[in-house]
């Protein structure tokens, strides 16, 4: 084997599995497209400063997991890492808060970030995201949940469970990270030494400890779900009874973290029991101050993004259509360049019809030809020996016919069989 391998963290999408991912494609194209969101396809890369602004300086994924390099102008660019930021810029940049809104975009892209490699966790994935620009109600956020639970339905997910939180507006959650970082200084005894280092850094992740001492120590923390100001209390009320009403159960997480900071009010994720350590089979929230932070007009926005590659963990196999094959044209006379002739242009004719067509290429023998014809399921083996007679194959029926050359495509069309 050469030493020459995909890189860590990557892999080579096979025409097996690239036949799963269009069927995804085909549901993600198929729920979103009936709900009025057009797709979008914005560049694999980015200005730096758009991820720095957009995600946040503090996160993760700007502080560790971003793909930066000079574009060799002297200006530091960055694989996306994600999609919400890009698609904002877009909207920026050509003027949509100036069409009807809100403006509902949806992609299925390929994302970067330079994580530790792991089962269903990548250094190059795919995502189908969804945004919704323009909208600041709850029915947006519910419309965009329930999207999402449709598509995870259609793939076959197994063992869904929705989390879902608000976060209430950047103030309160000023105020409240001060009255959480203050309790968690005054019960340290109570907490792990990790968690104790990173109270002032992120206090929220405390809730996330494994440590069971500093568990016990959470259940009495206060809870930003009960500090939400009357207006973020009344939208979460709302999104809330809209996914009651469609049947969606969900788990209330007060102590919900997601890597981004571009979040405010509603925000949620969703997870698969069928998966291991890397569960989260896709998230979102609401994120009205990015725009503005990005250099647009005030504008309201909510959105999600699932994973590709997780999504097809979590529906495990699934039947996948074959491509059907009308026709094979196999040659029984090798030596004879006017049946190489005849065939090369009775398999270009019948794709130019409308069937599907493949002609041998391989060298192999009659025997061999038929056999693997059968292989590839052809309904059809047209084989030709003298250009101007075929023998014309029905694989299903078994029978053989000698008939001319110009009739070959008109049977197979009618699906008759050789008469
Ligand atoms: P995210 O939670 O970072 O959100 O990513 C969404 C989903 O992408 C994850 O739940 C996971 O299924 C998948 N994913 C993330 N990282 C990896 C990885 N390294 N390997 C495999 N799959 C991965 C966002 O990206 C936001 N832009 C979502 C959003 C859209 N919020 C508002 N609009």
């Amino acid at each position: 084997m050469s030493s020459l391998q995909a890189p860590r963290g990557t892999f080579d999408v096979l025409p097996a599995d690239a036949a799963r991912r269009a069927v995804l494609e085909t549901h993600a194209r198929r729920i979103l497209g009936a709900a009025g969101y057009g797709r979008i396809e914005t560049p694999t890369y980015e200005a730096t400063e758009l991820f720095a602004r957009g995600v946040g300086e503090a996160t993760d994924i700007v502080q560790k997991e971003m793909y930066s390099f000079d574009d060799g102008g002297g200006r530091s660019m960055t694989l996306r890492p994600e999609g919400t930021a890009p698609v904002c810029r877009a909207y920026i940049e050509h003027g949509m808060h100036k069409q009807p809104q809100p403006v509902k975009l949806w992609y299925l892209s390929s994302f970067f970030r330079a994580e530790a490699p792991q089962k269903g966790r990548y250094r190059q994935f795919w995502q189908v995201g969804a945004e919704a620009i323009g909208a600041a109600g709850p029915e947006t956020d519910a419309e965009l949940i329930i999207l999402m639970a449709d598509l995870y339905r259609a793939a076959g997910v197994r063992d869904l469970h929705l989390r879902l939180s608000s976060l209430g507006t950047a103030e309160t959650r000023r105020e409240y990270r001060e009255e959480l970082a203050a309790y968690l200084h005054a019960h340290e005894d109570g907490l792990s030494p990790e968690v104790i280092s990173r109270i002032d850094l992120n206090p929220m992740r405390a809730f996330d400890a494994d440590d069971r001492r500093t568990q016990e120590t959470m259940r009495s923390a206060p809870i930003l779900l009960d500090r939400l100001a009357p207006e973020d209390a009344e939208h979460f009320e709302r999104v809330k009874a809209l996914l009651d009403e469609a049947g969606l159960t969900y788990q209330l997480d007060p102590a919900l973290v997601r890597g981004l900071d571009y979040y405010a009010r509603t925000l949620w994720e969703f997870t698969s029991g069928a998966l291991g350590a890397q569960s989260a089979v896709g998230g979102g929230g609401r994120y009205d101050g990015l725009i503005e932070q990005l250099g647009g007009p005030p504008t309201p926005a909510s959105g999600w993004a699932a994973g590709v590659e997780r999504m097809l963990l979590a529906a495990g196999e699934q039947p996948v259509p074959t491509d059907v094959v009308d026709l094979f044209v196999a040659i029984a006379a090798r030596d004879s360049p006017q049946a190489q002739d005849a065939g090369f242009k009775l398999a270009n004719e019948a794709r130019r019809a409308g069937l599907s067509a493949q002609l041998e290429l391989a060298g192999r023998g009659l025997k061999g030809q038929l056999k693997h014809a059968d292989r590839l399921g052809a309904r059809y083996v047209a084989i030709i020996g003298d250009p101007m007679q075929i023998s014309l194959k029905d694989m299903e029926a078994g029978d053989q016919t000698e008939i001319a050359p110009e009739a070959v495509i008109p049977t197979i069309l009618r699906g008759s069989r050789v008469a």
